[in-house]
């Protein structure tokens, strides 16, 4: 099969090669997927750079991915065969993920994919979608609540809205850098971070009181701002930190009673895996869910679809095609 690899870190264009593989065989409980998208992802180029060690000699990288099971292996109901899937974790603690023509994985990593969802959508569900989903649902989700999402023109952000939305919230913010991701992200009201006080206007729009929930990208440029934006004992969802370490501040995050919820969509815990893939996958099915694929590139061009991640050149979901 055709697939892109790297056998050390380093940069895209210095370590990712697109050759031929051996095609995998599934083992037990696995299914065979043969690929036709591929999703990448911050924590994509993040891996190949050296943010975590080699899991093995040679690594496929990218977690998401659809296509068509091909194949199946042994204790797997054969009726999966030909049927349309989504996956999650094609690469979390494996060697082999989704830059590729076919994965062999476990069986429930393979997702149903709705007949009218296209392959490019479902490259973008098993770490965009889901951690838009977790960050709202966990800890008593945002039914009549008001959410900020912290850059709501982002993969993962531009589904926070539309979810916070699908999930009753009463009034959703967003902040942005301009006019235009103002209008991809779509909230009913978005903050220009790096020109407005985002306190104030957080303040403005909701009566002094302060938002239930913020969905955090970056933790460490916002951390500041988390007692003056949300209400007391209200909470924030961090999925996301430009930098290594973060600062809060302790007298003012105490007074305000803020919790700070961290999370990876890699761990999720199985039963909200379950129910975040059946919450998607309804939502997709009832046309619910708008995904924006900002570019899609040939596999052999995965070098410029790392680039332009890294350099978060592109509004919406980076995809090759396998
Ligand atoms: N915990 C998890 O499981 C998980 C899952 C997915 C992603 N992540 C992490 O979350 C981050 C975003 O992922 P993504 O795929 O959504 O990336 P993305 O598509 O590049 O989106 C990031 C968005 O955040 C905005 N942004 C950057 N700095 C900001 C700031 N200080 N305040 C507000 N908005 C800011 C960016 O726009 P501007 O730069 O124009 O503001 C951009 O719209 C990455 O660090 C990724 O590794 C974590």
């Amino acid at each position: 099969m055709r697939a892109a690899w790297y056998e050390r870190n380093g940069p895209a264009r210095d370590v990712l090669v697109v050759g031929e593989m051996p095609t995998p065989t599934p083992g037990p409980g696995e299914v065979l997927v043969r690929l036709a998208t591929s999703g990448v992802n911050p924590s994509d180029w993040k891996t190949r750079g050296g943010s975590r060690p080699m899991v093995a000699p040679r690594v496929i990288p990218h977690s998401d991915g659809a296509g068509v099971i091909e194949a199946v292996g042994d204790g797997v109901d054969r009726a999966r065969i030909g049927e349309r899937v989504w996956i999650w974790n094609g690469q979390w603690k494996r060697p082999f993920g989704t830059a590729a023509g076919y994965i062999a994985l476990p069986s429930p990593q393979a997702v149903r994919l709705p007949d009218g969802t296209s392959f490019e959508a479902g490259a973008c569900l098993g770490i965009p979608a889901l951690t838009a989903w977790r960050a709202l649902q966990v800890d008593g989700g945002v039914a009549g609540q008001t959410v900020l999402v912290s850059g709501g023109a982002g993969a993962v952000g531009h589904y926070a809205v539309q979810m916070a939305r699908l999930m009753g919230a009463k009034q959703v913010i967003t902040t942005v850098s301009s006019a235009d991701k103002a209008a991809h992200a779509g909230a009913d009201h978005a903050i220009h971070y790096r020109s407005e006080d985002v306190a104030e206007r957080v303040r403005e729009l909701t009566g002094g009181r302060g938002v239930d929930r913020v969905v955090e990208v970056d933790l460490a440029a916002n951390g500041a701002l988390l007692p003056k934006i949300v209400r007391q004992d209200g909470i924030c969802a961090c999925y996301g930190s430009g930098k290594a370490e973060v600062t809060l501040p302790f007298g003012p995050m105490i007074v305000s009673g803020a919790a700070v919820r961290f999370f990876i969509v890699y761990e999720l815990p199985e039963g909200a895996r379950r129910e975040g893939c059946a919450q998607l996958n309804a939502w997709m099915e009832q046309g619910k869910l708008t995904h924006a694929i900002g570019a899609t590139l040939p596999l052999a061009d995965i070098v410029a679809a790392h680039e332009a991640v890294e350099a978060g050149a592109v509004l919406g979901n980076v995809v090759l095609h396998c």
